[in-house]
């Protein structure tokens, strides 16, 4: 073997659990082994989405044989309370139910059946009140869950005053199920004294940790939280995992005993909190060529009953209100209302989705007022690289990669050819329409509360030379363990063959942050590669005397040029000099060396002033873009995805093939958003599209029947883990170009000449609706023309 060559790191592995996952063999909660004093869990929730608790009487249930606990919040040892943040969540309600799925009691039992059967033995007496359940509603009621936000910067309400054209609206974005395959689960399992071993379906386990201890009133170190890898999560674990480790763990303690809480399909859904839905208003002052000279945004979001990660998903749908385009003066506020449904939670995007949804309903209505094609009203309104480049919130758009982007995939993608094609297709279909649209996506990385942007790592070396590589992030689907695995793999210059990555656990990495805001990779790859460094200055000091020994009187070697490349350790300046990795840990060993490191990382130079709306909150930003085309049914409002092209920005992608994952599967599931996916409630509150029968996720068919996605090549990124960039969430938004090629093909109906309501998802039921409000017009207008 030559180890003189260059390696290039093995990065297009495959997902490391892939072989597992489709045979069956990868193990989640519900999969661990367990002994035979298991115990099932389960929740009793309320059946009312606002109700006060008059009395209740736990003791028929709790007499039921094969019954081993029935508790209610007075049997919680430590604080009734799960909020992650701010602190409105009980863990069982008390007085007062604010929501439909909140728990009230819990039963532990021999088996499912036997929970059920005590749950209707339970007597419990409401006082029914009336709920708010829409945005309009609360806001009318003044019903918020905390103060408005605002970023601005400018002058907007004077040049709004002063701008040649004017454009209002308001927009409707809707809720959104996670729909992750594995529902909500914990296992718990007591140990000595006050421990409590838990297996949490989380994507915070040090979150999971804390709440655990807090409900059962212990010290953190005697709670340990461990998670194999998640059966998806996208953003629906970050905090609701919580829930169920805290009720799971409070049963475990009150009957000694194993105990496992595992939700099903329907339980979850009615139970979990969802994408929040939005209300955008928004009032944009352009001029003649279409460039934005004021803006004022205003976004409500629909919070749910308690504040879970509201606030944070507002402030990040505030800085992501003005997407790609640099607006001089710009107005964005913000509040999040508080309702009666599940707290809604974390999703995909994290309120950035539903923002940009109403930007680019702008830019898309000036461009059908000015008779214009929408790509080159965009074009005309990003991001400059050299001026025009700073966000409303004060941060220099660094690196953009928009105007490269725009160039590229408008030739790739034959937009100009195909846009003529599509205009000629129209006027020769009468039933069939078509519609093309090009959105852009500019997503900032970095939790935007500056101090989570930390990771740790533990690093082992074990004498036969393997590597165990643990670290503070959460496998949920996305490839993280893999992409960990390449990393340890790189730096160490060896195959991936010698390096495992473990089960994400609290006793090894301590006070770690969620794996979201898509920077699991940045945060804990540079922590992997810490640990590794500090390994790496051990070995080659080890080696080089080892090598000098070996050379006895010959010029002896030092440790900075000791090189690791090709499963090989070598002296640079002497590469006869050379020893495989796999013999070299055992003389390390035999030498005292410590094979085993801790690693850290902090995102440097990051900061957001909340109460100022300013600041750098993001460490860079992450761009890309698509370009959908749809063929519309007009009668029935059936429409497929005929082609999308993706051009999107990974940096030096750390393992291409997850990458494309992420960036297909983002797309697809921002699809299901956008058209499909539509939750219902009935006027009390109960949620209707409860199972998949009712909620429609999108399927194979949904994918564009032409799919051609790329990654944007030769741009590495400064300053992160090998060049790369986060790519978890940005691709989502990437769909907001299906959902406006639907618009301009109901606006083909129309000949373009009317402006087609729309609001998101786009449901055949609302596009149909859009459909016949044109003909209508068209109607007014035939009948205007023969008076
Ligand atoms: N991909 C899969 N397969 N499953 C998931 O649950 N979650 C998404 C994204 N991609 C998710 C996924 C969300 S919401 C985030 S924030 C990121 O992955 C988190 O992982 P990362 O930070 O490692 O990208
Ligand atoms: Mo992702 S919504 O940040 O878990």
């Amino acid at each position: 073997m030559n180890n003189h060559k260059k390696t290039t790191p093995d990065k297009d592995t495959p997902h490391e659990s892939a072989a597992k996952h489709v045979s069956g063999e990868s193990i989640y909660v519900d999969d661990i082994p367990t002994t035979n004093q298991l115990l099932t869990g389960h929740v009793v929730y309320s059946p009312y989405a606002h109700a006060r608790i008059k009395s209740f009487d736990l003791s028929a249930a709790k007499k039921l044989p094969g019954i081993h606990a029935v508790l209610s919040a007075k049997d919680i040892p430590g604080k009734n309370q799960m909020g992650p943040v701010i602190k409105d969540e009980p863990c069982l309600a008390e007085k007062e139910i604010e929501f439909i799925g909140q728990g009230i009691f819990l039963i532990a039992g021999e088996n499912a059946e036997i929970c059920r059967q005590a749950e209707k033995l339970i007597r419990i007496e409401f006082e029914v009140l009336e709920p708010i359940l829409d945005i309009d509603t609360a806001i009318a009621r003044n019903s918020y869950l905390g103060e408005q936000r605002t970023i601005e910067r400018g002058d907007p309400q004077k040049e709004l005053q002063t701008a040649p054209h004017l454009l209002e609206g308001e927009l409707h974005t809707g809720a959104q199920e996670h729909w992750y395959l594995e529902t909500q689960a914990c296992l718990c399992l007591p140990g000595e004294d006050k421990e409590m071993f838990v297996y949490s379906s989380t994507q915070h386990p040090s979150e999971t940790q804390l709440l655990v201890a807090e409900v059962l009133g212990i010290p953190v170190n005697e709670v340990l939280v461990e998670v194999r890898r998640l059966g998806g999560a996208f953003g629906g674990k970050e905090t609701q995992a919580n829930h169920y480790a805290c009720w799971t763990a409070l049963l475990s303690r009150a009957t000694g005993r194993p105990v496992k809480i595992r939700l099903n399909r329907d339980q979850d859904q009615i139970m979990t909190g969802k994408r929040h839905p939005f209300r955008i208003r928004y009032k944009v002052g352009y001029d003649e060529a279409g460039k934005i000279l004021a803006a004022d945004i205003q976004l409500h979001s629909d919070g749910g009953a308690a504040n879970d990660l509201s606030y944070a998903i507002l402030e990040r749908a505030m800085l992501h209100a003005e997407n790609s385009y640099f607006i001089p003066n710009i107005r964005i506020t913000g509040k999040v209302c508080k309702t009666n449904y599940p707290p809604n939670t974390a999703m995909r995007g994290f309120g950035a989705p539903q923002a940009m949804a109403a930007m680019e309903t702008v830019i898309d209505r000036i461009a059908r007022e000015l008779g214009k094609d929408s790509a080159e009203i965009r074009r005309i309104n990003f991001y400059g690289l050299k001026e025009n480049n700073i966000a409303p919130y004060g941060e220099i758009i660094e690196n953009n990669r928009l105007p490269v982007i725009y160039d590229k995939l408008i030739r790739s993608s034959e937009y100009r050819k195909r846009h003529q094609e599509i205009a000629r297709f129209n006027q020769q279909n009468e039933f069939y329409k078509k519609g093309m649209a090009l959105t852009p996506v500019k997503f900032g990385i970095s939790f935007t509360t500056a101090f989570l942007n930390q990771a740790g790592a533990l690093v082992n070396i074990y004498k036969d030379g393997t590597i165990l590589v643990n670290h503070g992030g959460v496998e949920m689907g996305q490839g993280l363990h893999t992409k960990m695995r390449n990393i340890a793999a790189a730096e160490f210059g060896v195959d991936v063959s010698r390096i495992k990555v473990n089960a994400t656990d609290t006793s090894k990495i301590p006070n770690t942050s969620a794996t979201a805001a898509s920077s699991g990779s940045d945060l804990n790859g540079m922590a992997v590669k810490n640990a590794i460094g500090k390994l790496k200055v051990r070995i080659a000091e080890s080696i080089a005397s080892h090598f000098s020994k070996e050379a006895g009187k010959g010029k002896q070697s030092i440790a900075e040029d000791i090189i690791f490349e090709n499963n090989y350790i070598y002296d640079k300046k002497n590469p006869k000099r050379r020893i495989s990795f796999e013999a070299a840990i055992p003389i390390c060993y035999l030498g005292q060396t410590s094979l085993s490191a801790t690693g850290f990382y902090r995102t440097p130079d990051i900061g957001f002033d909340r109460q100022k709306g300013k600041g750098r909150p993001f460490h860079y930003y992450a761009f890309g873009m698509a370009v959908s085309e749809v063929l519309l049914d007009i009668l029935t409002g059936y429409h497929k995805l005929v082609r999308t092209d993706i051009l999107h920005d990974v940096g030096e992608s750390l393992n291409p093939a997850i990458d494309m994952g992420q960036l297909t599967g983002g797309f697809v599931q921002g699809v299901g958003w956008c058209t499909t996916e539509e939750i219902k409630w009935d006027e009390d509150g109960h949620l209707l599209s409860h199972s998949p029968d009712t909620y429609k996720i999108p399927t194979a068919d949904d994918i564009p029947a032409d799919f051609r996605v790329n990654f944007l090549e030769g741009y590495p990124n400064p300053n992160t883990i090998r060049r790369s960039k986060a790519v978890g969430e940005p691709p989502f938004m990437l769909a907001l170009s299906a959902w406006l090629a639907i618009k301009d093909a109901i606006s083909a109906v129309g000949n373009h000449e009317f402006e087609p309501p729309f609001s998101l998802p786009a449901t055949n039921e609302v596009i149909l609706l859009s459909i016949e409000e044109i003909k209508k017009k068209i109607q007014k207008k035939v009948s205007a023309t023969l008076v």
